[in-house]
């Protein structure tokens, strides 16, 4: 077999079968295809597409490229969460204490940003102290004895998803389905938990930017997950706006932690009631949907959550005094208020923007080597739909460096469409596909 013979057969819209398909991956982690041929590889599949059953051989040949995690060793059915991605999603945060606090273990690996995206690893790292990288044992200890641990990913996790999704990234053949899917999902089964709940964004700030794209994305990926028997279900969730009102690493703890004592914005906690749903049905904590929001929605009344988050933040070394007192969280002290040039309503927002000009700032990393500003960020005193008067801020943006501050003013007036009519409402969770 020869690379040229596969690229050939998929470039010319043929079937390729799994010896095939392993060939090129394999290869390509091994070094023997260099990156030239798997660039037009993946160019072939990006213009051809992939069958399910190529799609699920591509998704098990890079699960299997690297370590993959038993996690039988903890008791009870194992949930894992993702987000393809969004803006000021600080969802994990949240949702992985409230879940934990409701009897459902969570051991989760997550990832940092890249681009105009958070990661929730970055985010973790705004508390002083916060351990992102625990030994396995370490892992397995904590969520055994205290149902609850949050790591980065390791090095060996899905190797061939790390080399391919770098060269896809140079070669404009990051947004095609099979692509995506397969990436996501190869992360997701080396992680080893039994059930994936999967939070498929859609709008101006993801990667999918209609519900008919996101709808086949989701499809794929539930897909994948089934054929691996994993439990697996996909909520597509509105990222026409940023998720809550903060973007950036320490704003985004900061208001993670009044999300858990109940003060949060209404569209995070119920992003976060919604997902946690799907969690513990699979996990057999509850019979119903209506049943487990009921749990969650207590799991942030009672505290029982925010002390989950506290012993969160003990376990991995950091400092717990950031539940009581968020200045300990280190947000930038210089401050400009973005006021609004005219009366009128927030009609849409450019959600991608809003992120890109809080990397402006120093939020977030264009390259994975770049050093992230932590304390930066943008506070959004008006979204979509909130009536504002000219003179009246629009957002508050945290920064640190003068030099940074006027190109992200002008993207962030970029991101506000303001007109004299309110817009329509627009829903959290578009569908569910299962
Ligand atoms: N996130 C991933 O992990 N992979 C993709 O291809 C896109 C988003």
């Amino acid at each position: 077999m020869r690379p040229y013979d596969v690229i050939l057969k998929k470039r010319n819209g043929m079937e390729l079968s799994k010896e095939e398909i392993k060939f090129m991956v394999t290869g390509f982690v091994k070094g023997d295809v260099p990156d030239y041929q798997m660039a037009a590889f993946l160019m072939a599949v990006y213009f051809r597409h992939m069958n399910d059953v190529e799609r699920y051989n591509l998704t098990e040949i890079m699960a299997h490229s690297g370590d993959t995690i038993d996690l039988s060793p903890i008791p009870g059915i194992k949930v894992d969460k993702h987000s393809t991605g969004g803006v000021g999603d600080k969802t994990t945060l949240v949702l992985a204490p409230m879940v934990s606090a409701c009897g459902l273990p969570v051991a989760k690996m997550s990832g940092r940003g890249l681009g105009h995206t958070g990661g929730t690893i970055d985010k973790l790292e705004a508390i002083p102290g916060f351990r992102t990288s625990l030994s396995e044992e370490e892992f397995m200890k904590n969520v055994k004895e205290h149902g609850i641990a949050v790591v980065g990913q390791t090095a060996n996790l899905a190797p061939a998803d790390k080399k391919i999704y770098a060269l896809r990234d140079v070669t404009a053949t990051i947004d095609e389905i099979s692509l995506i899917a397969s990436s996501i999902m190869s992360k997701k089964l080396a992680a080893g938990a039994d059930g994936i709940v999967l939070d498929v964004k859609v709008g101006s700030g993801a990667f999918m930017k209609n519900i008919a794209s996101a709808t086949d994305l989701a499809r794929a990926m539930v897909d994948i997950g089934k054929r691996h028997g994993r439990e697996t279900v996909a909520l597509l969730t509105n990222m026409d706006r940023p998720l809550g009102n903060t973007v950036g690493n320490a704003l985004e703890v900061k208001e993670a932690i009044e999300t858990l004592k109940g003060n949060g914005p209404w569209d995070l906690e119920e992003l976060c009631v919604e997902l946690g749903a799907q969690m513990l049905r699979i996990g057999k904590i509850a019979q119903t949907l209506e049943e487990a929001r009921k749990m969650l929605r207590d799991s942030i009344k009672s505290g029982k959550a925010l002390n989950k988050f506290k012993e969160l933040v003990e376990i991995q070394g950091g400092d717990p005094r950031v539940v009581d007192d968020t200045s300990l969280l280190g947000v930038s002290s210089k401050t400009y208020e973005l006021k609004s040039p005219k009366d009128g309503y927030v009609y849409s927002m450019n959600a991608e923007e809003v992120g890109i000009s809080s990397m402006m700032l120093g939020a977030g990393r264009t390259k994975k080597e770049d050093k992230i500003d932590l304390s930066v960020g943008i506070e959004l005193m008006k979204k979509t739909g909130d009536e504002v008067k000219a003179g009246e801020t629009l957002c508050v943006l945290y920064y640190n460096d003068d030099k940074r501050l006027q190109e992200s003013i002008d993207t962030l007036l970029n991101a506000y469409d303001i007109k004299e009519v309110k817009p329509k409402e627009e829903k959290l969770v578009h569908g569910v596909v299962q």
